[in-house]
């Protein structure tokens, strides 16, 4: 192997030499040594070129930097132990993210081994991912040792989980259409695990209607994606959907797809509202509102990732029901309330539901008829009962009570007044009005919301986020709330 002048290398890769050798009682020189010689097996031969091994290490140096425990908090706990990871690295710039995930996995106890497209290779080195994933880079579809040793089907097989980051235009179009011409599509037509895409590339690419077709392919045949988020590019003057999820939050797609997250909220019974509902005027004609029930649909099932025992009563709405969760479909206000009230007692409730404020006195029995010279029938109105006012104030009330708030105009005022009047311990106000700026369809059957959260000590404001985020930190504030409470 070409012997290694330390002096010769950037202050950032010696001060990480300087780290591991101390942390392993070596020189630098027998630790950049160790480092190399492992991630060159297999990799180089014995002529290992001098400019790739440095390449390797600045590129180790800056994976390691983004992990420090100083950037992460705390050492995160090992959630992920036993579990293998196959990650199929695709080409872009976003590939050195994926040298950061590999180290967040295995320090989460996972095994990682790694497949690199070769376009990937023109990003980050193989050197780099064998070094950090300790294992051999796949990287050839006929390579004579490689398909001796493992070979693609058994590569697939033998994993819990496949991740694709970041995930190009290519291989999404390419797995959508069924290709198997290089070993990252091949492995990913071949497996019968689960799929996660964490999908990078210019936002041009990202919106072309050929994209968007292969993505709505891919999550009908089982693809989960995580991102990609909205921001600057690489590429100068270029902002959009388009940059690859963060390393921590595929981390957290990853953890809730092998369902290894924390479960704070085991144990405990929680009962949600969702939808809109529908009050009948005769047979075929009812009274309804805009809600789609994703937000509150998106609440049920991150509670029951934190492992509540979760019951969602949902009135009419197009989506599934979520994972997890045990759902009672209703159609009318009146028949909400009842679901609800007979699943108390339990530990929580949160009313997202978009109930009907009011209900036609009688719903005709038959399809009411134009009739010539009658006019329009006049639809005689009394009010729906109050779901969460009900179970504000009931004797079986739960610990913890909360409401949302949709609101046009006065926003705050109307959530505190509600949260009062409802007997509720916190209310979500979210603005629906159309010129609310959220989204680009508003709140109401959106995909994204932003909110405030109402209670006696005051109102918390959250960035606008995906309805999914939105429900992920409300069970996680719920989970928090809870604790306090003793059963
Ligand atoms: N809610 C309910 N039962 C009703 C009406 C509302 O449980 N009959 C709940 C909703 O699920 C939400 C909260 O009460 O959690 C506030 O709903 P919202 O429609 O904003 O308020 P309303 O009480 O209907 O008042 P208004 O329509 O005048 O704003």
């Amino acid at each position: 192997m070409a012997s290694i002048t330390i002096r010769n290398l950037d202050d950032e890769v010696k001060e990480l030499l300087r780290r591991l050798a101390a942390e392993n009682d070596r020189s630098m020189e027998e630790q950049a040594r160790v480092m190399i010689r492992a991630a060159v097996e297999g990799q180089l031969g014995s002529a290992g070129r001098i400019d790739q091994i440095e390449q390797t290490l600045r590129e180790l140096a800056s994976a390691r930097a983004l992990a420090t425990p100083a950037v992460v908090g705390k050492i995160p706990p090992r959630g992920l132990s036993g579990k293998r990871i196959l990650l199929i690295i695709g080409g872009g710039i976003a590939a050195y993210k994926a040298l950061d995930l590999i180290r967040r996995l295995r320090e989460r106890g996972a095994a990682v081994r790694v497949v690199m497209t070769s376009a990937a290779q023109e990003f980050v080195t193989t050197l780099s991912a064998g070094a950090l994933s300790a294992d051999h880079v796949f990287t050839e579809l006929f390579d004579r040792n490689d398909e001796h040793d493992v070979g693609h089907i058994r590569l697939s097989r033998e994993a819990d989980l496949l991740v694709v980051a970041p995930a190009t235009a290519d291989l999404m179009a390419k797995l959508a259409n069924g290709h198997a011409n290089d070993l990252a599509s091949t492995v990913l037509i071949a497996t019968d695990k689960p799929v996660l895409m964490a999908p990078a590339m210019n936002p041009r690419m990202w919106t072309h209607p050929a994209t968007r077709r292969n993505r709505a392919t891919l999550q009908k045949d089982g693809v989960t994606f995580v991102g990609p988020a909205r921001g600057e590019m690489a590429e100068s003057n270029e902002a959009g959907e388009g940059r690859m999820a963060e390393p921590l939050e595929i981390v957290a797609a990853i953890e809730a797809l092998l369902d290894v997250g924390p479960k704070p909220l085991s144990g405990r019974k929680i009962i949600v509202t969702s939808g809109p509902t529908h009050e009948p005027i005769d047979p075929v004609r009812y009274i309804a509102n805009r809600s789609s029930g994703k937000q509150g649909h998106a609440i049920a099932a991150a509670l029951a990732r934190l492992g509540a025992d979760v019951h969602l009563v949902s009135g009419p709405v197009g989506i599934a029901d979520p994972a997890g969760v045990k759902t009672i479909h209703v159609e009318r206000a009146q028949e909400m309330r009842d679901a609800v009230e007979q699943l108390l007692p339990a530990d929580a409730a949160v009313f997202v539901a978009a109930v009907a404020d009011w209900r036609t006195e009688n719903s005709a029995g038959e399809k009411i008829k134009k009739v010539a010279g009658e006019g329009p029938p006049v639809l005689r109105m009394v009010e729906n009962p109050d779901i969460l006012a009900g179970v504000g104030h009931h004797s079986q009330r739960p610990g913890l009570v909360i409401g949302f708030a949709a609101e046009t105009q006065d926003l705050l005022r109307n959530a505190e007044a509600k949260l009062k009047k409802k007997g509720a311990d916190l209310i979500v106000a979210n603005d629906v009005s159309q010129g609310s700026g959220v989204g680009s369809s508003g709140v109401m059957g959106g995909d994204r919301n932003r909110v405030r959260i109402v209670s006696k000590a005051g109102v918390e404001e959250w960035p606008e986020m995906s309805k999914d985020d939105v429900a992920a930190r409300l069970a996680a504030l719920i989970a928090e709330r809870l604790k306090t409470i003793v059963v």
